[in-house]
C-alpha cells in the first residue's frame, strides 16, 4: 500500500488476450505474493496503449482490458493493497512519452530485439535477416511497421519512470527494455542536471525465475492453439488440452534421457503437483513403467486445483461492472497523482512553463 519510504514496484501486462498459466506462474502469482508480503508499494497495470502497436480490433481491445483486470483480481490482487490501473487512464503517460522521445534515438530503438522481431514479422522477412532497415524505409504503407512499434520502449520507460518505480518484475524477454529505461533515465537526468528519475532494476520476487513450458512439445507457453492453458479454461477443455499434449514414444531402456516434450510435462508438474507425485512419475520414467496417459490425468487434476477457483472468481467478478469500475477509478486516481507530480517536474526542467 502507498506509504512513504517503501520502494515502488511496478509491472504491467499488455492487453492482448486472456491470461494463461505462463502469465500466472511467471508474473501474477508473484505479484500476489509480493503484495501480501507488505514490503513494497505495488502498482500493477494493464498496458492497453502498448497493445495498440499491433492494431487490435477496438472492441477486442476493450474486452481484453476488462478480462485482464478481472483476472488480476480473481488471482488475488487486492485493490486495497495494490494500485491496479489501466495505462490509458493516466493521460500524463502520453504526454511524458512525447517529451521523453526527444531524448531517444531512432537508431537505438531500431536495434531493439523486440522491434526487429516484430518488424520482420510484419514485413514477412526471414528471421535470420538482419538488414531490415532498408526494407522498412522502402515500404509505402506506414501501417506495416508503425512508429508506435518503434517507440514501444519509450512508452514502457515512461510507464516506469513516471511512477519513479525502483523495481520492475518482468521476464527475460523484457530485460532489454529495462536496460533502455535505465539509459533514458540516466540521459535525461544528466542532460538537465537533475535527479528526477531513479534507475529501475528487474527483480524476481522469491528469487527463482520460472519458465513455464507449453503443451506443444517445445518452448514456453504462449498464446498459440494447443500450447496454452488459460486461467478461464473450462474443466473439460483444460483436461482435453492436457491429454493432447505432445509426448514421445516412451523410454525404451532404464534411465533414458528425457526428451523436451516430456521434460515440459515434468516441469509443469513441478509447478502444480506435490513433490511426491512428481517423484512417482520420474521414477516410473526411469524404470520404463510410465504411462503418459496417467501422468497427464494427474497433471490436469493438479492444474485444475489451481485454475478452477480462479475461474469461478473470474465468472463472478466479470459480471460486476460496478466493482470493476470502482477498482479502476481508485487505481487511476492514485496512479495519476504520482504521474502528474513527475510530469510537472519534467516539464519544468525542460523549460515548458506557463505564461498565464
Ligand atoms: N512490455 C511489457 C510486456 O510485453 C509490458 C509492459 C509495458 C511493462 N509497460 C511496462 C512491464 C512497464 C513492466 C513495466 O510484457
Amino acid at each position: 500500500m502507498k506509504e512513504e519510504g517503501k520502494e515502488i514496484v511496478l509491472s504491467g501486462i499488455r492487453a492482448t488476450g486472456n491470461l494463461h498459466l505462463g502469465n500466472y506462474f511467471g508474473a501474477l502469482s508473484k505479484f500476489v505474493r509480493m503484495q501480501d508480503s507488505d514490503v513494497y508499494d505495488n502498482m500493477f497495470f494493464i498496458a492497453d496503449l502498448h497493445a495498440l502497436t499491433t492494431a487490435p480490433d477496438p472492441k477486442l481491445l476493450h474486452e481484453n482490458v476488462k478480462n485482464i483486470v478481472t483476472e488480476y483480481l480473481a488471482a488475488g490482487l487486492d485493490p486495497e493493497k495494490s494500485t491496479i490501473f489501466v495505462q490509458s487512464d493516466v493521460p500524463e503517460v502520453s504526454e511524458l512519452y512525447l517529451l521523453l522521445n526527444m531524448h531517444v534515438g531512432i537508431g537505438e530503438l531500431m536495434r531493439t530485439a523486440s522491434f526487429k522481431d516484430k518488424a520482420r514479422k510484419a514485413l514477412g522477412i526471414r528471421s535470420d535477416s538482419d538488414n531490415i532497415e532498408s526494407e522498412i524505409i522502402g515500404t509505402d504503407s506506414n501501417k506495416r511497421v508503425n512508429a508506435g512499434l518503434l517507440t514501444y520502449p519509450t512508452l514502457m520507460a515512461v510507464d516506469i519512470l513516471i511512477q519513479k518505480a525502483h523495481k520492475v518484475p518482468v521476464g527475460k524477454d523484457q530485460e532489454q527494455h529495462l536496460e533502455l529505461t535505465r539509459r533514458f533515465a540516466r540521459r535525461f537526468n544528466s542532460f538537465y542536471g537533475v535527479e528526477l528519475f531513479p534507475e529501475p532494476t528487474n527483480f524476481d520476487f522469491g528469487g527463482k525465475p520460472v519458465k513455464v513450458p507449453g503443451l506443444d512439445g517445445s518452448g514456453k507457453m504462449g498464446k498459440s492453439e494447443g500450447n496454452c492453458i488459460y486461467l478461464i479454461d473450462e474443466e473439460k477443455v483444460l483436461r482435453k488440452k492436457v491429454m493432447r499434449a505432445v509426448t514421445d514414444e516412451g523410454p525404451k531402456e532404464p534411465n533414458s534421457p528425457v526428451s523436451e516434450p516430456v521434460q515440459n510435462l515434468f516441469t509443469l508438474m513441478e509447478l502444480t503437483s506435490a513433490p511426491d507425485v512428481l517423484q512417482h512419475f520420474k521414477d516410473a520414467y526411469a524404470d520404463c513403467s510410465i504411462r503418459y496417459g496417467d501422468l497427464k490425468k494427474q497433471l490436469a487434476e493438479d492444474i485444475l486445483k489451481i485454475t478452477l477457483p480462479i475461474r469461478e472468481r473470474i465468472l463472478d467478478i466479470r459480471n460486476d461492472d460496478a466493482y470493476i469500475g470502482r477498482v479502476l477509478r481508485q487505481g487511476a486516481e492514485r496512479a495519476r497523482e504520482r504521474a502528474a507530480a513527475t510530469l510537472r517536474e519534467a516539464r519544468e526542467v525542460m523549460g515548458i512553463r506557463k505564461f498565464y
